[in-house]
């Protein structure tokens, strides 16, 4: 296939994992919603071999075949890049082209954090290089997309990249796909970045090896992630926020079984309940990340809280988000 313009743009949003993060790896029900948050790639077609990426992160390097070269940022930048760069090569193969890339990536979505920016960089980085040849298919982004992502976490479940493609609220299942939720109410939602980043890959492993100990409990847990999670699908859709509230504190306790939670979130959480949280979780994969927070919209007192976090020795920050409906964009 030929090139149909020499450059394009795609932008893709990061996601909040309601319920099910980690169950949803061995095929349990994830609920998930996207973000007001997005990952911003602009990709040129160069005249000659080379995949150059640029992150807004600092981090440049140039990619020729199997070689690299690093123009800017630490020593882990061919590790942070080179994924990006086989999922804009794994488009151009499809597509039956080889041409060279420059490919610039701007995000306002904090990485690292359980907000789903490795995901959204595998969409959006798709969607831009598709864009190249023609008007792409948001099934075939997505699906690419995940082919990607699994080069960075062998294990993803792919709900992420579903998410951030499609936008809105989600019921996902591994093997079995995704439907939209529809709410009557725009959910009310805090989010607390901690700051303290981490390895998916590594915590994904971390509670594989937890189902390899504990069968029975595992069991268990999955089912109650399952009843969860089932139980939150009908409350999004009445917009019934309290019992949301509620199910986020017992998805919690579930993860702070399998071991993903510690201290630092399990403290913030407390605060939030106590100042009247309906409820609050970890979100994504944990040991460290984020935290969201379901809580009544006049709760000045939390609201004072939350805004508060960034200048208090708790740490952590607070992010304003709203559900993202549009999922990836192409221009
Ligand atoms: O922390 P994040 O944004 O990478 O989310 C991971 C969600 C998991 O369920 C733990 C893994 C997955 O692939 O679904």
């Amino acid at each position: 296939m030929r090139v149909v313009r020499s450059s394009a743009r795609a932008s893709a949003p990061g996601k909040l994992v309601l319920f099910g993060e980690h169950f949803v790896v061995y095929n349990n029900t994830a609920v998930l919603a996207a973000i007001n948050r997005r990952v911003n790639v602009t990709v040129h077609v160069n005249n000659t071999d080379n995949i150059n990426i640029t992150s807004d992160l600092g981090l440049i390097g140039s990619f020729k075949d199997s070689r690299f070269n690093l123009l800017s940022g630490p020593q882990e930048t061919r590790a942070i890049l080179a994924p990006l760069c086989e999922c804009a090569r794994l488009v151009l193969s499809e597509r039956g082209c080889n041409r060279g890339l420059d490919i610039d990536l701007v995000s306002n979505l904090p990485e690292s954090v359980g907000l789903g920016s490795s995901a959204a960089c595998c969409v959006a980085i798709t969607a831009a290089v598709d864009a190249l040849f023609h008007k792409p298919d948001r099934y075939w982004i997505s699906e690419k997309a995940v082919e990607s992502e699994r080069l960075i976490h062998k294990d993803s479940s792919g709900a992420d990249c579903h998410i951030s493609t499609f936008g809105g609220l989600m019921y996902f299942v591994k093997n079995e796909g995704f439907k939209k939720i529809y709410s009557k109410k725009q959910l009310s939602l805090g989010l607390i970045n901690t700051g303290r980043k981490h390895s998916t890959g590594k915590l994904v492993s971390s509670v594989k090896k937890f189902k390899e100990t504990n069968v029975s409990l595992f069991k268990v847990l999955t089912l109650f992630s399952e009843i969860i999670s089932q139980k939150a699908f009908v409350a999004i859709s009445e917009g019934d926020e309290k019992t949301l509230g509620n199910l986020m504190n017992q998805n919690h306790v579930l993860l702070q079984e399998i071991g993903v939670s510690d201290k630092k979130i399990d403290e913030l959480i407390n605060i939030c309940l106590t100042k009247g949280a309906w409820g609050a979780k970890l979100t994504g994969a944990g040991g460290g990340g984020s935290i969201i927070v379901s809580f009544p919209p006049n709760n000045y007192e939390l609201k004072v809280f939350l805004d508060s976090l960034g200048k208090s020795e708790l740490g952590g920050q607070s992010i304003p988000v709203k559900v993202d409906f549009s999922g990836v964009l192409v221009a």
